[in-house]
């Protein structure tokens, strides 16, 4: 039977919309392949119809093949398109599956902590501050004669040999010895040259004593109390160290003790003691039977006042000096001076404070 140019369209037709509706339902490239070889490998479908030609005439196979050649490259070109279609799909699933975060994680925040030493020294300047005492502040490196001498502490005063001093080596036709400040009360001095009574100070900040062990290190803090009026008496100081012990320990009517001792610049002279429980490994403060020095203070020496130009005849004093490192060990329970200074990390995240929330006179950050 010859073959009709009608009927090898009509089956090129056929296979065309065969392949058509087939690949319509393929979505991955293994079916794809499967329907490849099916409808255009060498045995497939569309090869069998060409090779159905090879029985005709030269001409009509030509005529005819370029026919079927057209249907071909058709479902060629289907499959093509249909196998861009699922590389991309399969592409936008990879992409979706593995998804990769590029960010990077948020650099830790560290957070400081306020040194024991700053946060008493605050707590205290705030108390005082809160009395109507004013800040002031003094060199760290002094004369002989404000740190000593004025302080009624002579030349061959033994109290002299009591400050383990850090002399500073004269420079060539310097007057006077320069020294790094043993104690805060050469700031009483330079307070009293410069104002004119009624004064009423503190002196915060560091002093330096060649001394080292477990409860004396180099460098520590003092705070300097001062009060120069008319009538001013040991009443009066009393009144404010009551206030200050208080308040800093957080004891109600706190249980103290003015015990008589000396210093060159006040007379009398007392240093006050506080009552406490010292058991094995634990210090309780504001009961028990034992007592726990905490500062020293007195009224201030007329001669003192003298070496100021202060009228000693019209004016009076009184003075107190504390030692700020004592002060935070007792209320926060630290036992060994030198860990202050070590700069070890974990000693400050344990005994540090949280920036946060306390008024700052000093810094002015109220
Ligand atoms: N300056 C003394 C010291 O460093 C402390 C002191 C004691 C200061 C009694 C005073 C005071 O003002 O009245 O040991």
């Amino acid at each position: 039977m010859e073959l009709k140019i009608e009927d090898i369209l009509k089956k090129g037709k056929e296979i065309n919309s065969l392949a058509v509706t087939a690949l319509d339902k393929v979505n991955d490239m293994k079916k794809w392949e499967e329907l490849k070889i099916k409808f255009t490998g060498k045995r497939g479908d569309l090869s069998l119809l060409l090779k159905s030609l090879n029985s005709l005439e030269k001409d009509k196979k030509a005529k005819y093949g370029k026919v079927l050649n057209v249907i071909k490259s058709e479902i060629e070109k289907l499959f093509l398109l249909k196998k861009l279609e699922i590389e991309k799909n399969e592409l936008n699933a990879r992409l979706k599956k593995e998804i990769i975060d590029i960010h990077l994680p948020a650099r830790p925040n560290e957070n400081g902590t306020i040194h024991p030493v700053s946060r008493t020294l605050d707590e205290i300047t705030n108390i005082l501050g809160c009395l109507g005492f004013k800040v002031e502040e003094g060199p760290h490196i002094e004369d002989d004669y404000n740190n000593f001498t004025a302080l009624n502490i002579s030349e061959n005063h033994p109290a002299r040999q009591d400050h383990d001093t850090f002399y500073i080596k004269a420079k060539h036709g310097q007057a006077g010895q320069k020294l790094l400040r043993t104690h805060t009360s050469p700031v009483q001095i330079r307070v009293m040259k410069r104002d004119k009574p009624p004064l009423k100070i503190i002196a915060p900040g560091s002093t330096y004593r060649c001394d080292y062990d477990a409860t004396h290190t180099p460098m520590f803090h003092q705070i300097e109390g001062l009060v120069v009026d008319k009538n001013v008496t040991m009443a009066h100081l009393k009144g404010v160290i009551r206030e200050l012990l208080t308040r800093f320990f957080g004891i109600e009517d706190i249980s103290m003790r003015f015990r008589p001792s000396y210093f060159p610049f006040t007379e009398p002279s007392a240093e006050v003691d506080i009552r406490c429980k010292k058991s094995e490994n634990e210090l309780i403060i504001g009961e028990g039977e034992d007592w726990l020095e905490v500062l020293g203070c007195g009224i201030v020496n007329p001669k003192v006042l003298k070496n100021c130009n202060i009228d000693n005849a019209k004016y009076s004093g009184f003075a107190f000096g504390l030692g700020v490192e004592r002060f935070a060990m007792l209320k926060y329970g630290i036992a060994d001076l030198r860990m202050f200074y070590d700069s070890d990390l974990r000693w400050l995240k344990n005994y540090g404070f949280a920036p946060t929330g306390f008024p700052n006179i000093l810094r002015g950050t109220w």
